[in-house]
C-alpha cells in the first residue's frame, strides 16, 4: 500500500486484508447490520452515545430516516473517511470504521470503529483498525491520528494498542453513564511509529 500514490478523502477506497476488508457502504447489504449496532446499548455504552439504560434511544421512522441519510451520504464527504468493515469469509458487513475531523493544516485525523457483537472478539477489529490507519499515513498523508476510549472499554484499547496507538493522557470524567464519571484515555499514533512497525507494534519491539 506505501509504494501507491498519495489520494485524498474524496476517494473512497477498498481496503483488502486477511479476515476483513473495508469498503464503501451498500446500504442495501449493510442496513440490518448498521441499524443492529445503532441500538445495541452495549455499543451505545461504550462508544459514548448512550447515558445508561435510562436513557434509550427509541428506534423509530425517523431514526430510520436518519441511518439511511446518514449512509447514504458518505460517499459524497470529501473531508473524512468511513468504511464499512467486511467479514472476507461471510461477504457480510461486520461494522464501521471512521477517519474523521481531519485537520489539514496539522495533517491529523481522529479515528472511530464500532462492530456488530457477532464481529467481536476475533481480531477483526484489530485488523480494521491497522488497515484504516495504514491508509490514513500512506495514502493520505497524515502525521498523527488519535482516538478516545473510554476507561470501561480495555478490550478497545488493546485492539488499538495491538494496532500501535500509545497512551498520551487521561481527559478526566469525561462521560457520565448510568450516574457515574468515566475517564476517556486519549491515544494516538504518529506516521514515523507507523513507518517502524506498520501496525505491528509488538512484532517490531
Ligand atoms: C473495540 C472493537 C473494535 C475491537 O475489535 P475486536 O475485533 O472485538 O477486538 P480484537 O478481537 O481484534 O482484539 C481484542 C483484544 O482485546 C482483548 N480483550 C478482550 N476483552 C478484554 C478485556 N476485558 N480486558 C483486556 N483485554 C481484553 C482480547 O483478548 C484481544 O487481545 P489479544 O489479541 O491480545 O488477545 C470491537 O470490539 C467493537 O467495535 N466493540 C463495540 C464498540 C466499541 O467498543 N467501539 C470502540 C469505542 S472506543
Amino acid at each position: 500500500m506505501n509504494d501507491l500514490p498519495r489520494t485524498d478523502f474524496s476517494v473512497k477506497p477498498t481496503l483488502i486484508g486477511e479476515e476483513v476488508l473495508l469498503r464503501p457502504f451498500l446500504l442495501d447489504q449493510d442496513a440490518p447490520v448498521l441499524r443492529s449496532i445503532l441500538r445495541d446499548p452495549e455499543v451505545g455504552r461504550l462508544t459514548g452515545s448512550d447515558h445508561g439504560p435510562a436513557d434509550p434511544e427509541p428506534w423509530n421512522e425517523a431514526a430510520e430516516e436518519r441511518m439511511h441519510v446518514w449512509y447514504g451520504t458518505r460517499h459524497e464527504q470529501s473531508d473524512r473517511l468511513d468504511l464499512a468493515v467486511v467479514e472476507r469469509a461471510t461477504g457480510s458487513c461486520v461494522g464501521e470504521a471512521v477517519l474523521n475531523q481531519w485537520d489539514s493544516d496539522n495533517r491529523s485525523c481522529s479515528f472511530r470503529i464500532a462492530l456488530a457483537v457477532a464481529g467481536q472478539g476475533r481480531g477483526l477489529g484489530t485488523e480494521a483498525v491497522r488497515l484504516t490507519v495504514g491508509y490514513g499515513f500512506e495514502r493520505l498523508g497524515l502525521h498523527r491520528i488519535s482516538l478516545g476510549v473510554f476507561a470501561f472499554n480495555p478490550r478497545a484499547r488493546r485492539a488499538y494498542e495491538k494496532a500501535g496507538f500509545v497512551v498520551e493522557g487521561v481527559r478526566r470524567d469525561v462521560l457520565l453513564y448510568d450516574g457515574a464519571w468515566v475517564d476517556d484515555i486519549v491515544m494516538s499514533i504518529l506516521a514515523p511509529e507507523w513507518e517502524r512497525h506498520r501496525g505491528h507494534p509488538e512484532a517490531a519491539q
